[in-house]
């Protein structure tokens, strides 16, 4: 006699059968179109991007060894293209992640080579690993020659990755993206953050700013450029500057250049390297620096404010061969003007082992220009320029290591040989006081908190520890500092009138300061702007000269208006974090 099965039993097992025959299969889980990648990395922070082929909800989960990632960093809602932003971070540490939905689900990481080192503290003098690619995006194989060389050369960990423009050919769309670039680079771009300046084949603005994160509002030092066609961003002692060369708004206008001269007077790194997509010392039949605007006018225009701050190298693409200048100085003309005695800091080869490194210990002047625009393919025959030392047609990409007072630079061919090398060295470098900027002045209503939004850059000398100490210089009441000693901090003031605020930071030996001017008016009292201490419009501490009439009707009035705020006793604060970007 057959036992009776309980109706729930049957049910629940049933059930199992269903879900586990694949009847009633488990959601699907979304599928990488773009695998994830870094970007904007800097010493506190992380963008983690990558792309689905349905929408999905973005969770990255992080943490200090794989299994273990147990901090969540949650995007409610849907889509397709997922940046997820990772702040609080300690500086030159190894996070491994996992990319997925916040149902749990993981997409891709969780193991070993799924992971993010972050920036060293800004003026480090660890060695930083560079590796930079010019108009790679054939989807040829030459591409993926020049790629293996670079991944078989060692295994010094990359920290910073350069695109130099014409990343995705053959017109930059989101598929020559995703197969010509995202797609043959992943390997590396899981762990390996990468910035891009845009070429002329990124010709849509929308897909090209689309697929990157750039740091426009100073996210990893600088100064903020508002734009993710030119900014800049620090690493270790490195300051790092993209410029536009093919929007003719940019390359053209003023806002580029005026900013770039703005960035390049707060840093106080100890290297500069800038890069953009058309080579200013290249010459060929189809781009020649002579006659062409992206290569003519940077040269023209950019140039002349980077070698007057200094920089020491510059890389670029376009033309598909390699080349680059000896350490040079001051030509901005056509090649025909080129003078050895003049524009030559150093004609030799920059090799210890041959006519010497390039030194910059004693005269912070030259840089070295390279194209390094065969990362792809190898096209166009050069035309010699007299200020390069090398024209090569060869396939390959930049290799680029700095430590301490040391630039060594190569150019490693598809082939794994290197085809060309010089280094460049300076002196050590001496302390210097940070650059404090305070932010703009600003109004603001009686009890009603407002940002303090300060930048503050330094050298990372002595130690790369900095203190901040917000004070009120002058003003008819209290101002009251949610973080006096946080770079930004929300400030409430009492009472009407002009205030003068002032920042300083110390890196322990060295300090600065620089002040701003908070203009104060009372909501319940229209009238209440004319408090404003006589010439107070100014940045520098304003003395006594009222009369004494005047200042005794001064003081009642304060008097009076300090006696209504206590009775409404509303102070309100906007609590939000520090920035601590620059400084942990
Ligand atoms: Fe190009």
């Amino acid at each position: 006699m057959c036992k009776r099965i309980p109706r729930a039993t049957l049910v629940f097992v049933t059930s199992l059968v269903l879900i586990f025959g694949g009847v009633f299969p488990a959601p699907a889980m979304a599928e990488l179109e773009r695998q994830p990648y870094l970007q904007s990395i800097s010493d506190t922070r992380v963008v983690m991007r990558w792309r689905t082929t349905s929408v999905d909800s973005s969770r990255v989960s992080y943490g200090s060894s794989v299994g273990n990632l147990n901090t969540d960093v949650d995007m409610p809602g849907l889509r397709t293209e997922h940046e997820v932003v990772i702040t609080g971070l300690a500086a030159n540490t190894k996070y491994f992640y996992s990319v997925g939905s916040v149902s749990g689900s993981i997409e891709a990481g969780n193991d070993a080579g799924h992971y993010f080192i972050t920036a060293p503290d800004v003026g480090s003098s660890r060695k930083i690993r560079i590796w930079a690619i010019g108009d790679a995006g054939t989807g040829k194989t030459t591409q993926d020659d020049v790629r293996d060389a670079y991944y078989n050369l060692d295994d010094v960990e990359t920290d910073v990755v350069l695109a130099l423009g014409d990343n995705a050919y053959s017109d930059g769309t989101e598929s020559d993206y995703t197969n010509n670039f995202f797609n043959v680079y992943n390997g590396l771009l899981k762990h390996a953050p990468v910035w891009s300046t845009r070429g002329n084949h990124d010709r849509d603005p929308g897909i090209y700013e689309t697929a990157f994160t750039h740091p426009t509002q100073a996210e990893g030092g600088g100064i903020a450029s508002g734009s993710e066609l030119y900014y800049s961003f620090d690493y270790g002692n490195i300051h790092f500057v993209c410029l536009d060369s093919f929007t003719d708004s940019n390359l053209k206008g003023t806002a580029m250049y005026t900013w770039l001269e703005n960035d390049l007077a707060s840093t106080l790194q100890k290297w500069i390297i800038a890069y953009w997509h058309h080579p200013p010392y290249s010459r060929s039949s189809a781009h020649d620096s002579d006659s062409e605007s992206g290569q003519r006018l940077s040269r023209e225009m950019a140039n002349p404010i980077l070698e007057s701050y200094g920089v020491d190298l510059q890389l670029g693409g376009h033309n598909h061969f390699y080349s680059r200048t000896v350490l040079i100085n001051n030509h901005y003309g056509l090649s025909d003007t080129w003078d050895a005695d003049i524009h030559a800091i150093d004609p030799g080869d920059g090799r210890g082992n041959g006519d010497g490194v390039y030194r910059k210990e004693s005269n912070p002047e030259g840089a070295v220009y390279v194209l390094a625009g065969s990362s792809g393919k190898i096209d166009y025959t050069p035309i010699h320029h007299p200020a390069n030392f090398i024209e090569d047609e060869v396939l390959g990409s930049m290799v680029i290591d700095v430590e301490g007072d040391r630039m060594d630079v190569r150019m490693l061919r598809e082939n794994g040989t290197v085809q060309d090398y010089f280094s460049i060295t300076k002196a050590p470098q001496a302390n210097q006081a940070p650059r404090v900027n305070a932010g703009n002045n600003q109004s603001a209503e009686t009890g009603v908190a407002i940002n303090l939004d300060a930048t503050v850059n330094d050298d990372g000398l002595p130690a790369g520890v900095l203190t901040y100490d917000w004070i009120k210089v002058s003003g008819p009441g209290t101002a009251a500092f949610a973080n006096g000693a946080a770079v930004d901090t929300p400030v409430s003031f009492s009472a009407a009138g002009s205030y003068t605020l002032q920042l300083a930071a110390s890196d322990g030996v060295l300090s600065a300061s620089d002040q701003i001017i908070i203009t104060v008016t009372d909501p319940d009292d229209p009238g209440s702007v004319i408090v404003a201490a006589p010439g107070a419009s100014g940045n520098v501490k304003k003395s006594s000269s009222a009369g004494s009439v005047d200042a005794t009707l001064l003081l009642g009035f304060l008097l009076l208006a300090l006696l209504r705020r206590h009775v409404r006793a509303r102070v309100v604060y906007i609590v939000t974090p520090g920035r601590n970007r620059d400084h942990p």
